[in-house]
């Protein structure tokens, strides 16, 4: 089942995309121009410097904020566009979002995390908690339904995030630095477990990473300097090394 925007295969694309954050006297141009093309479903990293902007990208694109000037187009549809409330459904059903910080509800079980969207798009309950078990079971966690997340592993309870961001079976899946928190190993697990969904769904994964021996497990990768897009390549063929060695490049400040 993949829910309106998703019936459209899964594409994203941005036009001169412009934020600006305004916090007092100071104003910072966070993205200035961003073009951007996925045409379609790919395991896709964002590399670049630190502040350089990948996690406002990420939040325009998933409907988190709004830009200041600029087209964003996710599955066909016009995401700059929408209403409040169009935007709302487009969150929630539309795309799923993971972050660093995993971001469960420490009150909630495994199982009522990931029928977490469900229950709040107003949908039974039983149905909800059905579809949470079943993504729970596809990623490992059959055994874990009634752990709140201190009773879990970090990488446990990143693919509870990832199973609750999948609730509406996305065409897009937006992770920020998904392994920040985790260790090497669990880090990989999680990357290949990522490249498995975006294969096996035929989603877009877009993830935000700064590691390159990650980032070698999607098949390419854009890398933002200063808040624009500097370049991309395929990772075909590259070792994690290679990589690290062009991303930098890209990333390097222009003179
Ligand atoms: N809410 C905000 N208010 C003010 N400035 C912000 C806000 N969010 C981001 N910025 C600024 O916008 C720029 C881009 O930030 P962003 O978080 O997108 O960078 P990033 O590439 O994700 O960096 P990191 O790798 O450290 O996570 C930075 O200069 C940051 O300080
Ligand atoms: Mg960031």
């Amino acid at each position: 089942m993949r829910d309106e925007a998703g019936d459209a295969p899964p594409s994203i694309r941005t036009r001169g995309l412009r934020k600006v954050f305004r916090t007092g006297e100071r104003t910072v141009e966070a993205l200035r121009g961003v073009d951007l093309e996925i045409p379609e479903p790919c395991f896709h990293a964002v590399m670049g410097a630190s502040g350089s902007g990948k996690s406002t990208l990420l939040h325009l694109l998933a409907g988190l904020d709004r830009a200041d000037a600029g087209e964003i187009e996710v599955g066909g549809r016009r995401v700059d566009r929408m209403s409040e409330a169009d935007l709302t459904l487009y969150r929630r059903r539309a795309v799923g979002v993971v972050f660093q910080a995993f971001n469960l509800l420490p009150t909630l079980t495994a199982l009522e995390n990931a029928a977490m969207p469900g229950v709040l798009d107003g949908r039974p309950r039983a149905e909800c908690s059905e579809r949470a078990a079943l993504l729970l079971r596809e990623l490992g966690l059959g055994d874990r339904f009634d752990h709140r997340p201190d009773a879990l592993s970090g990488g446990e309870q990143q693919r509870v995030a990832i199973a609750r961001a999948l609730h509406f079976s996305p065409g897009v899946l937006f992770a920020d630095e998904p392994t920040g928190n985790l260790d090497s190993a669990s880090s990989e697990r999680l990357f290949e477990l990522l490249g498995g969904i975006a294969a096996e769904r035929r989603m877009i994964v877009l993830v935000v990473t700064h590691e390159a021996n990650a980032a070698v497990r999607c098949a390419a990768a854009t890398i933002l300097r200063d808040g624009a897009v500097a370049g991309g390549f395929t990772t075909e063929g590259l070792d994690a090394d290679d990589l690290a060695a062009r991303a930098a490049e890209l990333a390097r400040p222009a003179r």
